[in-house]
């Protein structure tokens, strides 16, 4: 199966000059859903991992999923003031302004070894940022993937080394 088959991409969405990747052909179809996480599962190499993270919004959709899969727990990632619990935020950069993120302090134990999973990984700043979160709470870091990786923009320099796992290169 070819999963780059189920990528469509969008021109000048949401604005102009940008290729917007979508996902949503995936998404529609079951069996390359099943491949997708199958290879993502794979990628682990068998590392054992306690939870799975994933970041709002489109990094639920396969979070939650590999979670199950694995059969451990997952753990949300949030855009601010959405997750009604105690929560630890972090802010990062944009383009233009900044964003934050946020998790409830008391998703991870110290120790934890936690898989972070977004869809897609472009500049870095959200997955980065998320890396800060897990750290700060103590977790262990041991793979960050994704579906799809934008190589031009060199977001895995900002990523723990080595540890980046990407089904999709652009
Ligand atoms: C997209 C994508 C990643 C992030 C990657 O999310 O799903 O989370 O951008 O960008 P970066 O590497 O430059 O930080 P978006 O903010 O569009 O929101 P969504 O997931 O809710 O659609
Ligand atoms: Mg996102």
């Amino acid at each position: 199966m070819q999963l780059t088959d189920y990528i469509r991409t969008i021109p000048d969405f949401p604005k102009p000059g940008i290729s917007y990747k979508d996902i949503t052909p995936l998404l529609i179809n079951h069996k390359a859903c099943e491949f997708a996480v199958s290879e993502l599962v794979k990628g682990l190499k068998g590392q054992h991992i306690d939870k799975v993270v994933g970041i709002e919004s489109r990094g639920f959709l396969f979070g939650m999923l590999l979670a199950q899969t694995l059969g451990i727990g997952f753990v949300p990632i949030r855009k601010p003031k959405k997750l009604p619990a105690k929560t630890l935020s972090q802010a990062y950069d944009l383009e233009y302004g900044s964003d934050t993120i946020e998790i409830h302090k008391d998703a991870i134990q110290k120790g934890e070894r936690l898989l972070l999973h977004d869809d897609l990984l472009a500049t870095g700043g959200t997955a980065a940022a998320a890396c800060q979160l897990l750290e700060k709470l103590g977790g262990e870091i041991v793979q960050v993937n994704f579906i799809i990786e934008l190589d031009f923009l060199e977001g895995r320099k900002h990523l723990p080394k080595a540890k980046v796992n990407s089904l999709i290169h652009y």
